[in-house]
């Protein structure tokens, strides 16, 4: 059911490539509640995905862009306020990739030029969208600007490596600048913590699989969908939210404040107990 949360506005939504992204469930989603928006990924994502199917669904235009270059940046945040008529109310920054983790390179073992990537295209690259929208003052009063980001930036989660430190700096980033963004334009950023969940990046994490049965297990709601982080991102992006900036806001079920579940207890009881009766 659509409210109309977002009749009138304008948007940027960064990091759809396909119809598992999380990206591509929140422009679903900002379509229905009334927003325009442009939709934006790296020409190689464009050729790999599907976006052009989301393009046509949403009737949006697709501007193609690095988020790592600020030439890229300036030119996606020219173009999209020409062809959307205005500034923009909302950004999403919903982009996320490590080079160590696809080479199957460990935390102990990283190669510091895809470490130094790592952190370029998953966390610099929200300071440059910041920069780039605040230096074209492309973003109306009371807009939001949401990146989305993992527990693994505050807890430590086995295999999830150079993201960790990645997530770390994003939130941080939504911190500092959004004092600055919140001073000068009364403008938000916040980062939501969303729960494990199937996508292209998700899939590259090591034993992705056994972290989202350990967070569903543990999670008393259970894990957030992608369908429900977009409606979450849709409440920020809305005038209901106007005060909230420079927040960390968790989205998973509740696990962030979970240390032990029964149902997490019990599958390490069966465990220990099959371990015992093998011998071991
Ligand atoms: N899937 C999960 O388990 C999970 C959990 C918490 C947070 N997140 C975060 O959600 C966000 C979206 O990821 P997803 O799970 O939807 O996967 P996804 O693979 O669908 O999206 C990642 C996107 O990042 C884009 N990207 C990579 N390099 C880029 C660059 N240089 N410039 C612009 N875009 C670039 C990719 O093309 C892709 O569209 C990421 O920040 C991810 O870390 C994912």
């Amino acid at each position: 059911m659509a409210y109309n949360l977002l009749k009138g506005k304008r948007g940027i939504i960064f990091g759809a490539l396909n119809d598992m992204s999380i990206a591509w469930k929140v422009a679903e989603l900002a379509h229905e509640e009334g927003a325009e928006f442009v939709l934006t990924n790296t020409p190689i994502a464009l050729r790999m995905g599907t976006l052009s199917e989301l393009a046509a669904k949403c009737n949006a235009q697709i501007i193609p862009s690095d988020a790592t270059s600020v030439d890229d940046l300036e030119n996606l945040v020219i173009k999209s306020m020409e062809i959307l008529g205005g500034k923009i109310d909302f950004v999403l920054h919903s982009i996320g990739m490590s080079p160590n983790v696809r080479k199957g390179l460990t935390y102990d073992r990283l190669n510091y030029d895809f470490y130094h990537k790592t952190l370029d295209i998953s966390a610099m690259s929200f300071h440059k969208v910041l920069h780039v929208c605040r230096k074209l003052d492309a973003i109306n009063e009371w807009g939001s600007v949401v990146a989305l980001s993992y527990v693994a930036a505050q807890r430590t989660l086995y295999g999830y490596n150079d993201m960790a430190d990645a997530k770390a700096l994003l939130e941080s980033i939504a911190r500092s600048f959004g004092y600055i963004y919140g001073r000068d334009k009364k403008i938000r950023v916040n980062t939501v913590s969303q729960s494990p969940t199937v996508t292209t990046a998700g899939s590259g994490v090591k034993g992705i699989d056994s972290l989202i049965d350990f967070s569903e297990r543990m999670s008393p709601l259970g894990n957030a969908t992608a369908e429900d982080c977009a409606n979450y991102c849709i409440t920020l992006f809305s005038d209901l939210t106007r005060k909230v900036t420079m927040q960390n806001l968790f989205h998973d079920g509740g696990f962030s404040s979970m240390g032990m579940s029964w149902r997490a207890m019990h599958q390490y009881d069966k465990s220990f107990r099959d371990c015992v009766n093998d011998g071991d």
